[in-house]
């Protein structure tokens, strides 16, 4: 079968390149699946590049952890699907959890074997494409907006950026009725997430102080919640503009540290502070429940062809895109 694989010790996109495996067979719980659709995520690009957690890769490895697909064998033992099941997999696999595209063998491979625990099928309404945007980026989202300080009718919501996490909170936070201000870089791109149904925008290079904007646009009240995707150069500002008894969830890495950071902003405000990695499987049934129900469709900003891979990569590294990258398998 083809795979892409990084190559043992990557620190480029040149790392990248098309390769051949045996095409795996279903063991006893295990299903196998024909990948038609997989995803990007910012975490994509720092694992090619050699920066993610513990460096370059050690051997040549499959990447990407989002993929969807359809259901082709299973192994004896497998109740939950059947072949022609239309499945999407988890962002982690297996006891003790491990994340697939790194450390585990990812998904940009036309067949993949899974453990039975590790998939969900995909709602009639989405398309494998609109499916495979969602195991890391979709429930990062919900857990940010459900999993903690749960986003109520009317409470205020703050995005920062329109990359996959930030959209798919924008279309989260919109179904549960709050009120959404989303921050870019672009107005071209603030537009589209208007028309998704944002409440306010604020162009964050021309309006470098958006902290204060959140406050004029909330009365002097700020955001209940801080989708906060770019990390230590973006946190000062948000501690600034989170209201009272609000919640930053931290996210991201986008940014370098600018200045001090003092937490010190949270406490006259008894505001919380909240790492979030992801999320377990209960939360994807969770996000799978909410977006079947509200019959939401993810933001595919682009889908390429398996063999363009590494064009999907650069369109990431360039930060053009808005919502979620797709490769088509
Ligand atoms: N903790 C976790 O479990 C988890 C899960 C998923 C992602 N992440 C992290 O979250 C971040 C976003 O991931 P993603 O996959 O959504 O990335 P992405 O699709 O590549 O989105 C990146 C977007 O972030 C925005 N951005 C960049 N610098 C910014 C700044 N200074 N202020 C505000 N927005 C800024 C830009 O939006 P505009 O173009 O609109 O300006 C950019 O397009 C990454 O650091 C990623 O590693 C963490």
């Amino acid at each position: 079968m083809k795979v892409f694989e990084i190559v043992q010790g990557s620190t480029s996109l040149d790392g990248l390149r098309l390769a051949e495996r045996p095409k795996p067979s279903a063991g006893p719980g295990q299903v196998l699946v024909r990948i038609r659709a997989v995803s990007l995520n910012y975490r994509d690009l720092a694992v090619v590049q050699g920066k993610y957690f513990g460096g370059a890769v050690p051997r040549n490895l499959i990447p990407l952890s989002d993929g969807a697909g359809e259901v082709e064998a299973v192994g004896d033992g497998v109740t939950a699907f059947a072949p022609g099941d239309r499945v999407v997999a988890t962002f982690t696999q297996g006891s003790p959890p491990a994340a697939l595209g790194s450390p585990l063998d990812g998904t940009l491979a036309e067949h993949v074997v899974f453990p039975e625990s590790g998939l969900l099928k995909i709602p009639e309404h989405l398309s494998f494409e609109e499916a495979a945007t969602l195991p890391c980026a979709g429930v990062t989202a919900w857990n940010a907006l459900m999993e903690g300080k749960i986003t109520r009718p009317g409470d205020t919501v703050l995005t920062l950026g329109t990359g996959g996490v930030s959209i798919l909170a924008l279309q989260i936070a919109k179904a549960a009725g709050a009120r959404v201000i989303v921050t870019s870089s672009s107005d071209e791109k603030l537009a589209r997430a208007k028309a998704l149904g944002a409440d306010a925008t604020i162009n964050y290079r021309r309006t470098p102080n958006w902290d204060q904007e959140v406050l004029a646009l909330t009365s002097g009240r700020g955001a209940d919640h801080i989708v906060e995707v770019g990390g230590a150069g973006t946190l000062p500002r948000s501690l600034h503009a989170v209201a009272q008894r609000g919640e930053i969830v931290l996210i991201g890495v986008l940014t370098p540290p600018s200045g001090d950071l003092n937490p010190h902003a949270l406490m006259p405000k008894n505001a919380t502070l909240r790492g979030v990695f992801v999320g377990d499987k209960p939360m994807f049934e969770a996000l799978m429940r909410a977006i079947e129900v509200n019959r939401i469709h993810p933001v595919v900003d682009q889908v390429f062809d398996f063999e363009s891979a590494p064009d999907a990569y650069r369109r990431l590294q360039s930060a053009q895109h808005f919502g979620k990258l797709v490769i088509r398998v």
